[in-house]
């Protein structure tokens, strides 16, 4: 008889955002006109990317989120209908804009991103507290930056007062207060948001090894600290390890760190070793640069599995 995987429930909270992907091979100076190469229009958001990244790696997922009242907001809706993600914590915001991101990728496929936040600015505390019902049948609970603080540091202590594991993802880096934050179970920076939070500079492996443990004797228990194509570091008290990057052709690498914690919070809910997470994660992120767009560069869990049983690993 075949074995059913047991479903887990990932909640995320935190932004629904449009992108609008420029590709170019170089950036224009001050008051140059000039050609680009592709434009891409998608949906993104950290948060949003997360969460279809983890439905698509096979949790049951809930979204909790704010849209804007343009044409941007329904559309946003129905994708996450499309992907079988719970949307009843998902409203429409009058008179706000839905978030929007230009994003600029090089021929090196390396993305530079400015976030408008729109209608994500308006997900307060109380908006969280509407979720309740989804959010106690939560195995984990994801967050990022691209929400107001003050809903950061409610969910954080809602989690632990649930007993809900949470992964928080500090991007974009901005300056919180770390004592509110430091609880959550999975600290997950990539190298620029580590260094904003250390002040130290990451260009090796070392530097970053130096930066996990900064973040340790912060008080965070559990840091990855994603490299992009220097791979992933995983640090807790009893030690640090790293995990080389698998190799691919990288066409945009956008979205790649949302890939690798949507997918990290599937395996970790499901019960696999943190290591194995880790690695099944970061194959996932690395499969997501061979295309464009964020999102629409995720695949489903059966390809990662087909991949994931003829890579080689450490
Ligand atoms: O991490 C990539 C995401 O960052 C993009 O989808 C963009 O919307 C910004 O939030």
């Amino acid at each position: 008889m075949a074995k059913t995987r047991k479903r887990l429930r990932i909640v995320v909270i935190g932004s629904a955002i449009m992108d609008l992907t420029t590709f170019t091979d170089r950036f224009p100076n001050p008051g140059e006109t000039m050609f680009g190469n592709q434009f891409d229009l998608g949906f993104g958001g950290k948060g949003a990317n997360q969460a279809v990244a983890a439905r698509l790696c096979g949790a049951e997922v809930d979204m909790v989120s704010r849209v804007g009242d343009d044409i941007f907001g329904p559309a946003t809706i129905e994708n996450f209908q499309r992907q079988g993600i719970g949307c009843r914590d998902v409203r429409k915001v009058k008179g706000a804009s839905t978030g929007a991101a230009p994003i600029f990728v090089d021929p090196s496929g390396q993305n530079r991103i400015v976030v408008i936040k729109g209608a994500n600015d308006t997900l307060t505390p109380d908006a969280v507290d509407l979720a309740l019902p989804r959010l106690r049948r939560a195995d984990v609970i994801v967050l990022q930056f691209e929400i107001p603080l003050k809903t950061i540091y409610h969910v954080v202590s809602l989690a632990r007062e649930l007993g809900i594991r949470c992964i928080l993802n500090p991007a974009p880096a901005c300056k919180a207060n770390f004592r509110k934050i430091r609880s959550v179970d999975y600290f997950i920076p990539n190298e620029t948001e580590a260094e904003a939070l250390t002040g130290k500079p990451i260009r090796t492996v070392n530097d970053a090894t130096a930066s996990a443990r900064s973040l340790l004797d912060m008080g965070f228990r559990r840091v990855l600290l994603t490299l992009g194509e220097k791979g992933v570091l995983a640090a807790n008290p009893d030690g640090v390890r790293h995990f080389p990057a698998f190799p691919v052709r990288a066409k945009d690498t956008s979205g790649a760190g949302d890939a690798f914690i949507g997918c990290f919070a599937t395996f970790l809910a499901e019960g696999r070793p943190e290591e194995e997470a880790v690695q099944r994660a970061s194959l996932y992120a690395a499969l997501s640069t061979r295309n464009v767009g964020t999102q629409k560069s995720f695949i489903r869990r059966r390809e990662l599995d087909a991949e994931w049983s003829q890579r080689p690993r450490s």
